[in-house]
């Protein structure tokens, strides 16, 4: 009876929303083979509910509940069964509870072993938390459906596994796709924290063993008794998932809320404020993990203020830890507003400039967190230099999950091929090999702290970020917390098994894309090394490249009417390339050694300058917005594809999104490039940019109750002009006769939908309606919105299959809604096959 049921079931896919990530345990058959392989009973070495490996147990007995239907038992303690079981808990548990066993490898902290080679499957970690760890491995392969007898045991590659969280106390998370924080409501920590222990389950099962709860721009109030409480309960809901807790603190707290009149890290009275308030925290959370530190950087307060070092600022924190064994994880995201008129500043030069003459005079409980690159989490960076000039200093390397200028998890783009870029780099320091991931791990330099931080942001959101796609790039991300070597494919399959199945085509479909999606969105933002080109002054999401540069942010892109790109050398530029080890120095220095995807991050050159390929740098960027958003235009057919083998609700949650991107990387594509275009004069050789046969500009219609509108930036309309109502009472209407011929279209309209107020459009033709949308993106999509006509705000929608006469007319009324002036830019006629 139970496995017709379990066969049937498979055949239904039902609905799903995404808050079991990818710890679904879905329904798969099970032969008289794997009948025989599911273990009888469960025996954990540890019966206390709230140890992780009871919860180790409680874990594979609703896995293999809910994936095979098996009805294990739990039993504590009872090492010798005659009947098959799989035992978890600790080496040391093991030892005392089944006896000696000398096949047991030696393990490192947290590291397990997992052999289910006989009767007994054994899962024992070095720590409870290595043995939870072991489960959730053992989870993972029958949740892909693999019995193989395995007998290995694994490690970390570093004992920092940490994620952070920019949650504010007020609910709102900055740089968060996924709604509002699972932690903080209205200054104080929710009563209710469900969803923290959701999120706990999932990152253990990445073997994350911390979380930082609270933005790096903190605020003080933190620290009052009644939120100490909050952190408390927070703490105890982690820890049966062996994971710890640790809170970002504001440098001039002792000030703020302590009512002193200083916070210089060297005053006694700040020094003792801090240790009182540490001691106060470990009454709380006795086993707090430590502090996250963002000191001096972009108007956080911090040591200089008070003429002291960050090393200073830094032991300050290392002191008061100290005795409880906490760690200060101190970001070397420090770096001064710059004047873009002198060509030898630059902000990629910050971190080492304020970092290398510490090194040494951290104490040992300090770890230097450094962004992956230079800059700012762009689409590609090189690795930061400051890897390869920190000697006596513990690091850890930041990544960010959330897709800040990724497209803010409304664009599919798959990370850790952009990660692997930089742990994989060689820094040669000392001339020999040295790859990121051996320094920031430890392994180099043979220091014990080191590991890895990603932001990650999930928030109340059931899909956690915000898309379902997302969630790739945190599994990864855990995985390479591991184990940084791991292949970026390899990782993403495991995920979609586990996501969405087992079903061949979808593991195809899914991983074709997601390989695509980082290279595509580098195509049509922005190439070479030169950076994103989002709004960095804005919401980091749309195009707008002017906004780089002319301003003290130091992202700068130097870009005038003949050329382009930051010249970082020694002997011209900045001197950045200087400060890599000799060989890789040398490599940057020389432009014709540069790798050309980082051409524009090393040197200026002319818009003509040759690449090896013999295309010149302008007719590059054009070539690479086409061809990325032509990949983008792929996914949302790809997707389709599977349509009956994923659940409607994640199926349609994810279509949306892809098709809002295929637009979307379109928007990217023309304002790229029209502004490049207009920057240096030069035409694409294949006459595509500014050239737009299918399109009918919105501002050329016979227009009732709509005016014209200049766009700005300009590049971010079509023609540079849109057309809004002209107020915000009036319904507007835009009328032509279609010059096409004959046949059928896709007709997509590009509008602009913002932030306070839902729009209304309809489209007619010859008076009969065809098409009609709301513009309420600011609730559907999870990238910042924008209050303005912009490229953030531009957006595309697209009815297929429009039968269309030559001579018909084309009517779109618009009726606006509170400031939002139902904008429209253009609509493109598109024949198949065409995008425009
Ligand atoms: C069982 O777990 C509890 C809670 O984590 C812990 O305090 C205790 O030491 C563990 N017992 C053993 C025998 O490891
Ligand atoms: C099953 O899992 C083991 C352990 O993770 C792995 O080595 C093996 O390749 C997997 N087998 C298949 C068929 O996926
Ligand atoms: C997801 O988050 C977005 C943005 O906060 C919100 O508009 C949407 O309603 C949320 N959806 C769900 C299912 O929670
Ligand atoms: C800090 O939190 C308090 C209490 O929630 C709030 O009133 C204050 O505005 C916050 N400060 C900042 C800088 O966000
Ligand atoms: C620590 O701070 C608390 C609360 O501000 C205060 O009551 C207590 O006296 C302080 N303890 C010490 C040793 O300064
Ligand atoms: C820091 O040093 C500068 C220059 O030596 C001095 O002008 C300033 O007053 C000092 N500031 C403090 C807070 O000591
Ligand atoms: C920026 O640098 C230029 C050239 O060195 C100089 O003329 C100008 O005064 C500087 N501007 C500021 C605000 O320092
Ligand atoms: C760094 O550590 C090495 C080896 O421990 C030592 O020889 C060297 O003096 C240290 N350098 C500094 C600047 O502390
Ligand atoms: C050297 O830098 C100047 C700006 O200071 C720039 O105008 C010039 O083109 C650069 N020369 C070379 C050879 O890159
Ligand atoms: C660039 O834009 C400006 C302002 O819109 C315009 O005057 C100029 O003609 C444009 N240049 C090109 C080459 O399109
Ligand atoms: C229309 O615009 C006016 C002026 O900006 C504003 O006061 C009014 O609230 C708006 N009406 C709506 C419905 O938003």
């Amino acid at each position: 009876m139970r496995s017709l049921f379990f066969l049937a079931s498979l055949g239904l896919v039902a609905a799903e929303n995404g808050l079991d990530g990818w710890l679904r345990y879905a329904p798969l058959p099970c032969s008289h083979q794997c009948q025989s392989k599911l273990p009888a009973s469960i025996v954990v070495l540890n019966a206390t509910e709230t140890s992780p490996v009871y919860v180790a147990g409680a874990e594979i007995q609703n896995g293999l509940n809910r994936i095979y239907g098996s009805h294990a038992k739990i039993s504590q303690n009872q090492c010798k069964t005659s009947s098959s079981a799989v035992v978890v808990g600790t080496v040391e548990q093991y030892r005392k509870a089944c006896g000696s066993s000398n096949d047991i490898p030696e393990l490192e902290e947290d590291g397990f072993w997992l052999n289910t080679e006989g009767q007994k499957i054994r899962i024992l970690g070095s720590t409870e938390r290595g043995a939870l760890y072991g489960a959730f491995e053992y989870l993972s392969m029958l949740a892909q459906g693999n019995f193989s007898a395995v007998s290995y045991a694994t490690n970390p590659s570093a004992p920092i596994r940490w994620v952070n969280q920019w949650d504010n106390m007020d609910g709102r998370i900055e740089r968060g796709y996924g709604g509002p924080s699972i932690f903080f409501r209205n200054g104080a920590i929710v009563d209710d924290l469900t969803r923290v222990k959701q999120y706990a389950r999932l990152l253990a099962s990445i073997r994350i063993n911390a979380v930082v709860v609270n933005n790096v721009n903190a605020n003080a109030t933190l620290l009052t008794p009644e939120n100490l409480k909050g952190l408390g309960r927070i703490a105890d809901v982690f820890r049966p998932y062996g994971i710890k807790v640790g809170i970002s603190l504001n440098f001039a707290s002792p000030k703020d809320l302590g009512g002193l009149n200083t916070f210089d890290p060297l005053d006694p009275s700040v020094v003792s404020w801090w240790s009182n308030i540490t001691q106060q925290l470990y009454q709380n959370v006795p086993d707090m993990a430590g502090y996250l530190v963002k000191a001096n950087s972009e108007g956080q307060p911090g040591p200089q203020e008070y003429n002291r070092t960050l090393a200073e600022g830094a032991n300050l924190f290392a002191k008061a830890l100290q005795p409880y064994g906490g760690i200060v994880m101190f970001r070397a995201f420090v770096y001064n507003q710059l004047n873009e008129s002198n060509w030898k500043e630059d902000r990629a030069n910050a971190a080492v400039d304020f970092f290398k003459e510490l090194d040494g005079e951290f104490d040992e409980n300090v770890v230097v967190q450094i962004k992956y690159g230079p800059i700012d989490f762009q689409v590609r960076e090189p690795a930061s230099p400051l890897f390869a000039n920190l000697f006596n200093t513990s690091t850890a390397i930041e990544l960010q999950v959330t897709q800040e200028y990724l497209g803010q998890q409304s664009h599919l783009v798959y990370l850790p091929p952009l990660w692997k870029t930089i742990l994989d780099s060689d820094l040669r320091i000392d001339g020999k090999h040295s790859l990121v991931r051996d320094v920031y791990t430890g392994k180099h330099f043979k220091r014990k702290l080191g590991g890895s931080a990603a932001v990650v942001n999930v928030g109340t959101n059931t899909t956690w970020l915000g898309s379902h796609l997302s969630m790739s790039n945190l599994y990864a991300y855990g995985r390479l917390a591991w184990n940084p070597a791991d292949d970026a494919q390899d990782m993403l399959q495991d995920w979609i098994r586990l996501t969405f199945g087992l079903d061949r085509q979808v593991l195809n479909t899914i991983t074709k894309m997601s390989m695509q999606s980082w290279p595509a969105y580098e195509g049509y933002s922005g190439n070479l090394g030169i950076q994103t080109l989002t709004d960095i002054l804005y919401t980091h999401y749309g195009p707008n490249p002017a906004s780089q540069d002319n301003n003290g942010w130091g992202q700068w892109t130097r870009a005038d009417h003949t050329g382009i790109g930051m010249d970082r050398t020694v002997k011209n530029g900045t001197g950045f390339s200087g400060q890599y080890p000799a060989e890789v120095a040398a490599l940057y220095e020389n432009i014709d050694t540069t790798p050309e995807d980082l051409l524009l991050w090393f040197h200026h050159v002319d818009y003509t300058h040759r690449l090896h390929s013999g295309k010149t740098v302008i007719q590059h960027f054009y070539d690479a917005h086409y061809t990325g958003a032509a990949t983008a235009q792929t996914f949302p057919t790809q997707w389709q594809s599977l349509k009956g083998k994923i659940d409607d609700e994640r199926f349609n949650h994810v279509l949306r999104r892809l098709d809002y991107q295929a637009g979307h990387s379109i928007i990217w594509r023309d304002a790229i490039n029209t502004f490049y275009y207009n920057l240096s004069g030069i035409p694409d050789t294949a006459k595509r940019v500014d050239h737009h046969p299918w399109r009918i500009e919105a501002e050329s219609m016979k227009l009732d109750g709509y005016k014209t509108y200049t766009v700005s930036p300009f590049e971010v309309s079509s023609g540079s002009v849109a057309i809004v109502t002209a107020s915000n009472s009036t319904v507007g209407s835009a009328t032509t006769r279609i010059n096409f011929a004959s046949g059928t279209y896709d007709l997509a309209v590009n509008y602009y939908d913002f932030y306070g107020g839902q729009s209304q459009w309809q489209v007619y033709l010859n008076d009969k309606k065809i098409g009609e949308w709301v513009g309420n993106s600011e609730d559907v999509y999870s990238h910042t919105p924008s209050i303005y006509l912009d490229g953030h705000s531009a957006i595309r929608v697209t009815f297929r299959g429009v039968k269309v006469k030559k001579g018909d007319m084309l009517k779109i009324v618009g009726k606006p809604d509170g400031v939002e002036p139902a904008p429209l830019d253009y609509v493109s006629f598109l024949p198949d096959g065409v995008v425009d």
